[in-house]
C-alpha cells in the first residue's frame, strides 16, 4: 500500500505546488465560517466521525419497512452520531407528506441527541423521481436533444421546489458523465456525448437547483451533487462500474469540463465515480479529488462516495486489504462523506484510524468542516425542517413544461413523406413499448429500476395517446417484456403471428420498440443490437407492404441498421417521461412540429461505435478496402441530426475578424431562414475544426448552440460570442494550448476560415 501512496503524493505535490492558489470556486462567507468553527470546536472525536458517514434509510426502518423504528434511530443518531441519511423506504416513492414526516422525525432526534442537523440526500434525477405526486420531466438525454438550455433550468426549478416541499435539502443531480459509449447502461442519465452541451445544460440545472447564492440556500432550493466525478461514462467493457482508460489530456479537456463549469457555478457537493481511471479507483484518487478540485479550484465543498464504494476498494478493487485501510485511503485521497450504506460501525473505524494516526486530525477536521459548511449553507442549523407553503407543488405549469420538453426532445430521424399521419388513417400500433409508462420513463422513476405503470397510471402510454388523438387505432403488441425488475431483457415473442394478422387491415403501422426500463449495473447487456424478437417483429410486418413508422423508446441507441431500410419513418423518443406519449401523438399528427436533434452519435455497426468528435484516422475504409482519409464516419445518424416538418436554409456565415489572438472574442453570425410552410424550431449548432495541431485534432467540436423559432419565410440572425480560448486544447504535457494556424468554423453546412496568429500555452491548469 505504501508503494502506491507515495508516488501519488509526489505527483499531487507537483500539480499543487506549481499552481498559484486560485480565487475560491465558492466565495467564503464569514458568518458561515464562524458558525462552522463554533460547532466544530465543541465536537468530540466520535461526533466528528459520525458526521462523515451517510447511511441508507433501511438501517432505520421497522419491520413494516414503512416507518422508522425509534430504537434504531436512537442508536444510529445517539450512539453513532451519523450525519446523513439517503434514499427511500422500501425502494419506492412516497408522498410528499410521508417523506416530510420521515425526515422531520430524523431531524428532531438529531437536534435532540447531538445538536447537529442531519442532512437527507435523495436521487431526484428527472424531477421529483421519488415523490408519488411529484413532477417528472424527460430524462437528461432528452433535455440534451432539445438543445434548449431553458429545459435544464425549468426542470431544476421544479425539482428544487418539490424536493424542498418534501423536506429534502440535497439531491444527487445533475448527472455529468459524458454519454460517449452506447453500450453503457447509464447513457440516458447524461445530456449526451458532448462536453460543451453537457456543461451548458448541467450549469443551468445547477444554478436552478441551488439558486443564486450557494452560501445561503433558501427554502425553495437544494444543494446539488454533481455526479459521478469523473470519467464514469466510458468503461472499457461498456459495462457499468468497470475500469476506464482515459488519456490525461482527454480527461481534462473533455471529462472534467462539465464538472469545472458547475464547480465554478457554485456546486456544493459531488459524488465520486464508482469505478476507476487508468487503474486508480476514483475513490482513492488524490490527484483528482484533492489536486484537481479542492486545490486547483480552491473548492470548499464536499465529496461523497457512491454506494458502498469504500468497501469496493478492498472487496472489488483490491487496493486495500480491509475496511479500515480502505477508509484511510479514501479519506486521505479527499473523500469527505462515506455513503456506507448499511454499516454504522464505519463511524467507529474512523475514530480508530484517527487515534492510530492513519487519518490526521487536520484531515478529519477539514472533512467535518465541509459537512458542517454544507449544513450551514443550507440553513439546516436554523431550520432543521421548515414550514413554508409550497402551493405550486405538482402544478400545471410543471406539467406543461414536461410536455413541452418531450415535444422538443423527440427526434425525427427519417420521413419519406408518411408523416404527419392523417387522423382518419387506420393505424395499427404494436411493439413492447407501445403500452408502457415504465418504458417511457426509464429508471429512477418512482423506483430505482423504474415503475411508472404502478405509480402513475393516470398518464397516457403511446397507445393511449394515439387512441385519444386518432380515430382508428388497433393494437397487438407482438412482443412483450418480462416486467420483473432486473429481468428487463427477457421477452415473450409468442404473439408475433397474432400481430402480423392484426396488422393486415391497417393503412400504417406504428411499431414501438426499444428497451424496458433499467438502471445502473442491471442495465448491462452483451449485444447493442435491438433484440432479435423486436427485429423479427419489424421484419415480419415489413412483408405486409404497409408503411412502418418505427418509434424507438430506449435509453441508448440500439443498433437497427438492418431494419431501418424497412421503415418509412423513424422517431427516437428516448425516455420522454409521463407526457412522452402525448407529445408523440401531437408530433405524429402534425399538431406539433419536431425540433429535437440527437445529442449522441447513433451508430450503425457494432465495431464502429464512435463519437462525432473522432479523429480523421478513425474514418471508415472504402468498400474496396483502400484508405480514404476524406471519408466520413459511417453512422446511422450523426450527432446533431434531426428533421422537421419544415425546412431551414443557412446563409451568410460571418466571423468578426479573419484572424485572432488568444485573448480575442470572435463574433460569429449566421442567417437562418424557415423555407418551408410550417412554423418550426431549429437548434443552430456552431462547430470548430483545428486544421493542424501538435496533437491529432478532433474532426470538429461543438462550440455554441441556440434554439430559435421561425415562422414560414422568416429569417433570424444568430450570433455567437466565441472566446478564442474556447478553441484551445490540452496538449500532451497536460497544459492548455492554442496554436497558431487555421481554424474552420462551421454551421448548418456552411464554413468560414479564420486564422490564429499566436501560440499560447497556459500555465494554470484551468482556463
Ligand atoms: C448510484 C448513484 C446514486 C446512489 C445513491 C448509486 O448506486 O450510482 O448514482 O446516487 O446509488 O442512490
Amino acid at each position: 500500500m505504501k508503494k502506491y501512496l507515495l508516488p501519488l503524493a509526489a505527483m499531487l505535490c507537483t500539480v499543487a505546488c506549481n499552481a498559484p492558489k486560485p480565487s475560491p470556486a465558492i466565495p467564503a462567507d464569514k458568518a458561515v465560517e464562524a458558525k462552522v468553527e463554533s460547532v466544530l470546536k465543541k465536537m468530540s472525536l466520535e461526533e466528528k466521525a459520525g458526521q462523515l458517514v451517510q447511511l441508507n434509510i433501511s438501517v432505520l426502518e421497522d419491520d413494516t419497512h414503512e416507518a422508522i423504528d425509534p430504537a434504531k434511530l436512537e442508536v444510529i443518531i445517539g450512539q453513532y452520531k451519523v450525519g446523513s441519511i439517503l434514499n427511500v423506504m422500501h425502494d419506492a416513492a412516497h408522498s410528499r407528506e410521508e417523506t416530510a414526516a420521515m425526515i422531520r422525525q430524523i431531524q428532531e432526534k438529531s437536534m435532540e441527541l447531538i445538536g447537529i442537523p442531519c442532512i437527507y440526500g435523495m436521487d431526484m434525477i428527472h424531477g421529483a423521481s421519488y415523490l408519488t405526486e411529484g413532477s417528472l420531466f424527460p430524462q437528461e438525454i432528452n433535455l440534451g436533444a432539445t438543445f434548449n438550455r431553458g429545459y435544464a433550468k425549468w426542470m431544476g426549478d421544479a425539482m428544487a421546489y418539490e424536493s424542498r416541499a418534501a423536506q429534502v435539502p440535497w439531491v444527487f443531480s445533475p448527472v455529468m458523465d459524458l454519454g460517449r459509449d452506447p453500450r453503457w447502461p447509464r447513457l440516458w442519465e447524461s445530456f449526451g456525448e458532448d462536453p460543451y452541451l453537457q456543461a451548458e445544460m448541467a450549469r443551468e440545472e445547477t444554478l436552478a437547483l441551488q439558486g443564486a447564492d450557494p452560501n445561503h440556500i433558501d427554502a425553495y432550493h437544494v444543494a446539488v451533487s454533481l455526479k459521478h466525478f469523473m470519467g464514469y461514462g466510458v468503461p472499457h467493457t461498456g459495462k457499468d462500474r468497470t475500469p476506464a482508460y482515459i488519456a490525461e489530456n482527454d480527461l481534462r479537456e473533455k471529462y472534467f469540463a462539465p464538472f469545472l463549469e458547475c464547480f465554478r457555478a457554485g456546486a456544493l457537493t459531488a459524488m465520486v465515480n464508482s469505478a476507476s481511471i487508468n487503474g486508480v479507483p476514483t475513490h482513492a484518487n488524490a490527484i483528482l479529488l484533492t489536486g484537481w478540485v479542492k486545490e486547483q479550484l480552491n473548492w470548499d465543498g464536499l465529496f461523497v462516495t457512491d454506494w458502498a464504494d469504500i468497501d469496493n476498494l478492498f472487496v472489488r478493487d483490491h487496493v486495500a486489504a480491509d475496511k479500515k485501510e480502505a477508509l484511510a485511503l479514501g479519506i486521505n485521497a479527499g473523500i469527505d462523506m462515506i455513503m456506507d450504506p448499511y454499516d454504522p460501525t464505519c463511524c467507529t473505524a474512523i475514530v480508530e484510524l484517527v487515534k492510530e494516526g492513519k487519518i490526521s486530525k487536520a484531515r478529519l477536521d477539514d472533512a467535518v468542516r465541509r459537512v458542517l459548511r454544507l449544513k450551514v449553507r443550507l440553513g439546516l442549523f436554523d431550520n432543521p425542517v421548515w414550514d413554508n407553503e409550497y402551493p405550486d407543488y405538482a402544478c400545471d405549469k410543471f406539467a406543461q413544461t414536461s410536455y413541452a420538453a418531450a415535444v422538443e426532445s423527440e427526434v425525427l430521424l427519417k420521413n419519406n413523406g408518411i408523416l404527419p399521419l392523417n387522423e382518419r388513417a387506420k393505424i395499427f400500433v404494436t411493439g413492447p413499448n407501445a403500452n408502457s409508462l415504465r418504458a417511457l420513463n426509464g429508471g429512477w422513476s418512482y423506483r430505482w429500476q423504474g415503475s411508472a405503470d404502478e405509480f402513475a397510471p393516470q398518464y397516457n402510454t403511446i397507445l393511449e395517446a394515439l387512441q385519444a388523438r386518432f380515430l382508428h387505432v388497433t393494437y397487438e403488441p407482438g412482443v412483450v417484456y418480462d416486467e420483473t425488475p432486473m429481468a428487463w431483457q427477457n421477452e415473450d415473442a409468442s404473439g408475433l403471428s397474432k400481430a402480423f394478422a392484426a396488422a393486415r387491415g391497417a393503412d400504417v403501422i406504428v411499431a414501438c420498440v426499444g428497451e424496458n426500463s433499467y438502471c445502473e449495473t442491471p442495465g448491462n447487456m452483451d449485444d447493442l443490437n435491438l433484440s432479435a424478437h423486436q427485429k423479427a417483429l419489424v421484419r415480419g410486418l415489413a412483408t405486409l407492404g404497409k408503411p412502418i413508422v418505427l418509434v424507438l423508446n430506449e435509453g441508448r441507441p440500439r443498433l437497427i441498421g438492418d431494419i431501418e431500410p424497412l421503415c418509412a419513418a423513424v422517431v427516437d423518443v428516448m425516455l420522454p417521461s409521463n407526457y412522452g406519449g402525448d407529445a408523440l401523438a401531437s408530433l405524429l399528427s402534425g399538431d406539433e412540429n419536431f425540433s429535437g436533434k440527437l445529442p449522441f452519435t447513433y451508430s450503425k455497426h457494432i465495431n464502429a461505435l464512435h463519437t462525432y468528435d473522432y479523429k480523421v484516422s478513425e474514418h471508415r475504409e472504402t468498400m474496396e478496402g483502400s484508405y480514404n482519409y476524406d471519408a466520413v464516419m459511417d453512422v446511422q445518424w450523426p450527432f446533431g441530426y434531426g428533421l422537421s416538418y419544415t425546412t431551414f436554409a443557412y446563409s451568410n456565415l460571418q466571423v468578426s475578424a479573419d484572424s485572432f489572438k488568444s485573448s480575442d472574442v470572435l463574433r460569429v453570425s449566421v442567417d437562418v431562414t424557415n423555407t418551408g410552410k410550417r412554423t418550426g424550431k431549429e437548434a443552430v449548432l456552431l462547430y470548430s475544426s483545428d486544421l493542424v495541431a501538435s496533437l491529432i485534432p478532433d474532426v470538429k467540436r461543438l462550440r455554441g448552440f441556440e434554439k430559435i423559432e421561425l415562422q414560414p419565410g422568416e429569417t433570424h440572425t444568430v450570433t455567437f460570442e466565441l472566446p478564442a480560448s474556447a478553441l484551445a486544447f490540452v496538449g500532451a504535457d497536460g497544459k492548455w494550448r492554442l496554436e497558431a494556424g487555421d481554424f474552420r468554423l462551421s454551421c448548418g453546412g456552411l464554413g468560414v476560415m479564420v486564422k490564429c496568429t499566436e501560440t499560447k500555452v497556459w500555465e494554470t491548469p484551468n482556463i
